[in-house]
């Protein structure tokens, strides 16, 4: 027979189980892949990017120096496994290298938009310019 302390015991795990389950679902519940930026937004960001970053990274996005590439397979080691809010993050608090955070919102939106379609990632609904609404959306390892 089952003392009270061993169901409940089970019942917490039961719980423990469902909840870390639900978290992880919940973290993979939308992929860069899933068309997460608007073709709008990524036209927009091709001419945001001339402007600001091609400068360092090239027009083509391969890089040069210190800049690393922003495409191709520098790109998607980078970031496989991580989160859009995080690349969104770390563009908007330091890129332009020489003048981070002097781009709006809408502009650093229209320009991880223009990154997304550069890396082949396919357009869909348009990408919120807060990045924490990103934060649940990933980069599927390979
Ligand atoms: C003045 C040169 C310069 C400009 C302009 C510039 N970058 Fe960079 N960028 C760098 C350098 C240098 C690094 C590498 C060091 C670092 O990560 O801070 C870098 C790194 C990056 C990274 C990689 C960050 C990481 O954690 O892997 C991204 C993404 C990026 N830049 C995007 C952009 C975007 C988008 C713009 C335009 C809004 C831009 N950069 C403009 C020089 C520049």
């Amino acid at each position: 027979m089952m003392t009270r302390g061993v169901v409940w015991g089970s019942i917490w795990l039961m719980l423990g189980v469902g909840v870390m389950f639900g978290g992880l679902a919940h973290a993979q519940e939308r992929q860069a892949g899933d068309g997460v930026y608007s073709e709008v937004q990524a036209l927009r960001g091709a001419d945001v990017y001339g402007n600001a970053c091609a400068s360092c990274h090239m027009a083509d996005l391969r890089g040069e120096g210190f800049a690393p590439a922003l495409n191709g397979d520098a790109f998607a080691l980078r970031w496989e496994g991580e989160a859009l809010g995080d690349l969104f993050i770390i563009v908007q608090g330091t890129m332009p290298a020489d003048a981070p955070g002097e781009l709006t919102a809408g502009q650093y939106a229209d320009v991880i938009a223009f990154m997304l379609k550069a890396n082949g990632y396919p357009a869909g609904i348009a990408l919120s310019e807060k990045p924490a609404d990103s934060a649940l959306v990933g980069f599927a390892r390979q």
